[in-house]
């Protein structure tokens, strides 16, 4: 009995052992770190919200910081904003990401890029049965193409960089490019499209020493978010709830370093930690401990996700119900 009781409790030890020591030796790509300090950061939508909140912080580490966005008065009072703060001038460009030939002029002018963060993004929220065209069409023109019109202007130069330091690109998806959410199938279609581009586009510059890093925060207090809630459905309000709710700064804190240490999945907050666990899905991970948590924990996260439906599905169910008694 001593015996079996000594292999069991071997086993039990060695088996997480040996997973750690093998996911230790598989995970790829390897860890990495990007410094900021003296380097060439690119925000676009970096006259608001969270990617303002980056160009305070990114231009507090040491970077040399440009902004893009359509309107050039918010971008000089973004860029006012960050001089009172840090004592450090942006670089702004007024361009709009749909306009190829305008973003590889601002592309050109600010110089070689090595940390570009496409953060710019547009969100209204509305049962695709009632949403215009044309509102689709522009969630996805900003949001999605916006985003390959940015890295394919700014690729040459940063693959052709003199400084051979690993470069990041970075995309702000949101918690609705993990999970659909009611009334954004418009914005969830345009954020699940971004992780398709940065899981393929990942593959194609590693060897250029070029990291991806997918960012997804939960709902975000800023300007945008202030213009979305007017739009949004009360079921979108229902489901969306369980999310978390973060300040601008600490998004961008978590975003900064998520792409310093090069993750290719950056959550923001605990829910969206758990998220990401549980769609983690053939995505390339750096850190074997995250590999551990991932492999170890995906069936009882799974029972977990199944739950979350439940609950959505119950009160979608609810909702139509009530609904139809009044
Ligand atoms: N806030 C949230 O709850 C939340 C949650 C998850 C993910 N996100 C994502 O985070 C990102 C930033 O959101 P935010 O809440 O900070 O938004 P925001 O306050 O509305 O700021 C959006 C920024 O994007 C720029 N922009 C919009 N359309 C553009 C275009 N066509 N070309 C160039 N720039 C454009 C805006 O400037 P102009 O209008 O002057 O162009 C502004 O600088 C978005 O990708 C959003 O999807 C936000």
């Amino acid at each position: 009995m001593a015996d079996f009781n000594y292999a069991f409790i071997s086993l039990v030890l060695l088996l997480p052992l040996a997973l750690l020591i093998f996911l230790y030796l598989i995970v790829r790509p390897r860890s990495v770190n990007i410094p900021l300090k003296n380097r060439h950061v690119f925000i676009t939508g970096g006259s608001s919200g969270i990617g303002l909140a980056l160009a305070h912080q990114a231009a507090s580490e040491g970077a040399r910081v440009s902004i893009l966005a359509r309107s050039l008065k918010k971008l000089e009072e973004a860029k006012d904003a960050v001089r009172l703060s840090t004592g450090i001038d942006v670089a702004v460009f007024a361009a709009d990401v749909r306009d190829y030939d305008a973003i590889s002029k601002a592309v050109d002018e600010a110089g070689p890029i090595d940390v570009l963060v496409v953060n710019q993004g547009v969100f209204v929220p509305q049962e695709l049965a009632e949403q215009d065209m044309d509102e689709v069409k522009f969630m996805l023109d900003v949001n999605l193409l916006g985003a390959f019109h940015m890295i394919k202007a700014a690729l040459p130069t940063m693959k052709n960089r003199v400084d051979r330091r690993p470069a990041s690109i970075a995309l702000m998806s949101s918690q609705a490019g993990q999970v659909g959410v009611y009334g954004y199938t418009a914005y969830s279609a345009s954020k699940f499209g971004l992780r398709g581009l940065a899981e393929a586009l990942q593959q194609e510059v590693i060897g250029d020493n070029i990291h991806i890093s997918l960012i997804f925060p939960p709902d975000t207090d800023t300007p945008g978010l202030v213009e979305e809630e007017k739009r949004r459905p009360e079921l979108t309000n229902i489901i969306a709830a369980g999310g978390g709710r973060m300040k601008a700064e600490l998004v961008a804190k978590k975003a900064l370093n998520g792409i310093k240490s090069g993750s290719f999945i950056i959550p923001c907050n605990f829910e969206g930690a758990l998220l990401s666990v549980a769609t983690a899905g053939l995505s390339p991970q750096r850190s074997f401990l995250m590999a551990f948590l991932e492999v170890v924990t995906a069936g009882i996260i799974r029972i977990v996700g199944l739950c979350f439906q439940w609950v959505w599905y119950d009160s979608i169910q609810k909702w139509h119900a009530q609904k139809k008694r009044t």
